[in-house]
C-alpha cells in the first residue's frame, strides 16, 4: 500500500507493508554516495538478528524520548561529521516517533540538509512520520527546537510492531482513534466495536492505513498549521499538560485529552453530542489510566496548558472541539472557563 502527499513540488510516499524493509529501502539508495542508518537502540537490539541484518555500523540513538535531548542531537551530528558523511548521502532513520524527530532534524541541518527517510517502528510513528515536523527538546519544554522539513520517503514496515510492549500499543492507539474521530462517526463505531474487547494489531491494520491518510489531508492542506491542520491537536492541549505531570506515553495522555475534548464539546454546543460514559468505559477497559482525570487540578493544568507554545494568548487557550465526529472547530476558551470544565470533568467521574 503506497499513499502520496499532493503538494507542488516535493512529494513523498509512504509505503505500508510487512516485511518489506531492505527492498523498499534499496529503491532507494541507488542515486547516493553512502546510506547513514541512524536507529533507536531498543529497536536495533530487538531488530539486527533479523530485520536489521542487512545494516553494518549503524549510528545508535538513545532509546525513545532521550534522543532527543540537546547532548544526544550533538553526539549525532558529530558522528555524522567524524563519518565523513556528503552531501549526495541518503539518511535512514529508524526508530519511533522520537527517532524520527530527533534524526529527521539532524537531516535538516547536517550540511544545511540532507535527504533522509523514516522507518517508523512504533504504532504511535503512523502520525509522527508524516507532515514533516522535526525537533528535539529543551529545558524549556518539548519540541521547542526543530523545523519543518520533509523526509525523502516514509517506509512503514508493520513487522516491528510486533515487539512492542502494551503500554506502548495503547499509547499509539490513542492516534488511531484521534484520526477516527476526526473521519465520521462510522469508522468510530466500527473500531470501538472492534477493539472493545483488545486491540489487535493485524485487526487494526485499515484503522491504522485511513488514520494516515485522514492526516495527510490535513497537511496537504496546510502544512505550516495556520489552519485546519491544528485539527490534528484533538485530545492534545490537555493531553500535553497530563503527559508533562504525570509521565506517561504520549498517546495515552492523548486519549485522556480526548475524553476531555469530548466533554467540553457538549459544554459549549450545550447538547449531549457524545455519550461520555461510553466513552469513559471504552477508554478504562482498554487499560487507560482515566482515574488521572479524578487527581487533576485544573489550576496546575492551566499553567501547564500555558506554557505550550501553541497557547501563548494569555487570556485564552486554543482548543479543538468536535461538533459531530468528522466535523472538528478550533476556538479560543477563557481560562477561567476552562478551569471550570476541567474541575467539572473531575467532578462528573
Ligand atoms: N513529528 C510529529 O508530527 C509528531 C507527532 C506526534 C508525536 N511526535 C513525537 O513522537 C514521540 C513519541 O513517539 P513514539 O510514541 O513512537 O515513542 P518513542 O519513539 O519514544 O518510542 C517509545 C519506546 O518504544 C521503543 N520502541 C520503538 N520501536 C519499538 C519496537 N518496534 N519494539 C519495541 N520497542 C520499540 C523505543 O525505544 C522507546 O523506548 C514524542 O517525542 C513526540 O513528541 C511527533
Amino acid at each position: 500500500m503506497k499513499i502520496s502527499t499532493d503538494y507542488n513540488s516535493g512529494n513523498y510516499s509512504i509505503e505500508v507493508a510487512r516485511g518489506m524493509l531492505k527492498d523498499s529501502i534499496t529503491a532507494y539508495t541507488g542515486g547516493y554516495s553512502q546510506v547513514h542508518y541512524l536507529i533507536d537502540e531498543k529497536v536495533f537490539e530487538l531488530h539486527k538478528g533479523r530485520m536489521l541484518a542487512f545494516i553494518d555500523h549503524p549510528i545508535l540513538m538513545g532509546s525513545g524520548e532521550t534522543s532527543k535531548s540537546f547532548e544526544a542531537f550533538h553526539y549525532l551530528l558529530e558522528t555524522l561529521l567524524a563519518k565523513g558523511v556528503k552531501r549526495n548521502d541518503l539518511i535512514v532513520v529508524i526508530g519511533g516517533g522520537a527517532a524520527g524527530d530527533a534524526g529527521g532534524f539532524a537531516a535538516s541541518c547536517v550540511l544545511r540538509g540532507l535527504d533522509y527517510i523514516h522507518v517508523p517502528t512504533t504504532l504511535l510513528a503512523h502520525d509522527s512520520s508524516i507532515g514533516g515536523k522535526t525537533a528535539i527538546n529543551s529545558k524549556h519544554g518539548k519540541n521547542l527546537i526543530g523545523a519543518f522539513y520533509r523526509p525523502a520517503g516514509v517506509i512503514y514496515d508493520l513487522e516491528f510492531l510486533n515487539t512492542l510492549p502494551d503500554s506502548e500499543i495503547l499509547s499509539g492507539f490513542g492516534e488511531v482513534i484521534k484520526h477516527a474521530m476526526l473521519k465520521n462517526q462510522e469508522t468510530v463505531d466500527h473500531l470501538v466495536a472492534l477493539t472493545r474487547n483488545g486491540i489487535d494489531l493485524r485487526r487494526i491494520e485499515p484503522f491504522v492505513i485511513s488514520g494516515i491518510e485522514t492526516k495527510m489531508q490535513y497537511v496537504n492542506r496546510d502544512e505550516n498549521e495556520s489552519d485546519i491542520r491544528k485539527y490534528l491537536n484533538l485530545g492534545h492541549t490537555l493531553g500535553h499538560a497530563v503527559e508533562y505531570k504525570y509521565k506517561i506515553p504520549h498517546g495515552i495522555a492523548v486519549v485522556i485529552g480526548i475524553y476531555a475534548a469530548l466533554h467540553i464539546s457538549n459544554q459549549v454546543e450545550q447538547y449531549e453530542i457524545f455519550d461520555l460514559s461510553y466513552y469513559y468505559c471504552f477508554f478504562d477497559n482498554l487499560g487507560y489510566p482515566m482515574d488521572i482525570l479524578k487527581d487533576i487540578d485544573a489550576e496546575e493544568m492551566l499553567s501547564l496548558i500555558s506554557k505550550d507554545k501553541k497557547n501563548q494568548n494569555t487570556q485564552t487557550a486554543g482548543y479543538v472541539i468536535l461538533k459531530e465526529f468528522g466535523e472538528a472547530k478550533f476556538i479560543e476558551i477563557e481560562k477561567e472557563t476552562l478551569g471550570k470544565y476541567i474541575n467539572d470533568i473531575k467532578e462528573s467521574i
